[in-house]
């Protein structure tokens, strides 16, 4: 085996936690991380054939962040194998994991297995509050356990990933929040929401507001305030909150898919 390439969005941190715990059960690598948050892809990162790509998105919507469709174009494989992380909120998966395998099957890599985990979600964090917890985590363990068995057989004896999923999820986007996050009254001003926003929706000027044309409502800007001052201070979210919490009171289990 080359390198590990874990190519991940993560703007609460669940999908980069969800990245970590799946890497330290697969066997030991030389590690290259591509944090798309923190450093977008802006030009080709072509893996070698016997590169493994671990792929983690977070769930929007029901597909994966629009603004990654780009950066992913940049990634390219030369036919070794991938496995791909969908990490969602308690609610659905959707078709993440099939668009996120048709993504990594035209950019040249064989997706050999296909994980959907549950997290905290981001915008009601009641719902799966806490998760991924210790069950998770051991399932995880499981998960990593039984790609390091697949990553042993020869990649072109394994057959085509299938996963759960409607090849139309084009038509989900485009992905409409009506919650954005803004600054209150705690606000110093320090700039570290301008910095982290990965749409360019906080202006330096007055951090305490947002550009909702731009904003995406991913939360990283909640994640990375010192102060504790953004959130979703919208008069109607209290409620939205709860209806949400009730529709999605239900414990979702994690799921996976195999190459046979
Ligand atoms: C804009 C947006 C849309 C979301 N849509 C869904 C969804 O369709 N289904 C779901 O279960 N969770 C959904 N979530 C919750 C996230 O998938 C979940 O919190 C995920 O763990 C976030 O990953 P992160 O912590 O790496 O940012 C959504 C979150 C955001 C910000």
């Amino acid at each position: 085996m080359g390198k590990l390439y874990m190519v991940y969005f993560s703007a609460a941190g669940t999908t980069k936690q969800v990245m970590e715990a799946i890497a330290d059960s697969l066997p030991p690598m030389e590690r290259t991380e591509v944090d798309l948050l923190r450093n977008p892809l802006t030009q080709e990162l072509c893996l070698e054939r016997e590169d493994l790509l671990l792929l983690g998105m977070p769930v929007y919507a029901g597909v994966i962040p629009e603004h990654c469709l780009s950066m992913l174009k940049y990634l390219k494989g030369k036919g070794g194998p991938a496995i791909l992380a969908a990490v969602y909120g308690n609610r659905d998966y959707d078709d993440a994991l099939l668009q996120m395998r048709d993504l990594t099957t035209e950019a040249g890599f064989q997706p050999i297995a296909a994980g959907a985990f549950v997290a905290q979600h981001s915008i009601f964090p009641k719902v799966g509050a806490g998760r991924p917890d210790q069950k998770d985590l051991e399932w995880i363990q499981e998960f990593s356990k039984a790609c390091s068995d697949l990553l042993k057989q020869p990649i072109d004896s394994l057959g085509q990933l299938s996963v759960k999923g409607s090849p139309d999820y084009s038509k989900r986007y485009p992905v409409k929040i009506p919650f954005k996050p803004t600054g209150n009254k705690s606000c110093t001003s320090c700039g570290t929401c301008v910095s982290i926003c990965p749409m360019k929706a906080i202006p330096s000027s007055n951090p305490r507001q947002t550009d909702e044309s731009l904003c995406i409502s991913c939360g990283a800007c909640i994640a990375a305030c010192p102060a504790r001052a953004r959130g979703y201070h919208q008069a109607a979210y209290p409620a939205a909150a709860v209806g949400f919490g009730l529709k999605c009171a239900h414990r979702q289990e994690p799921e996976a898919f195999f190459c046979k």
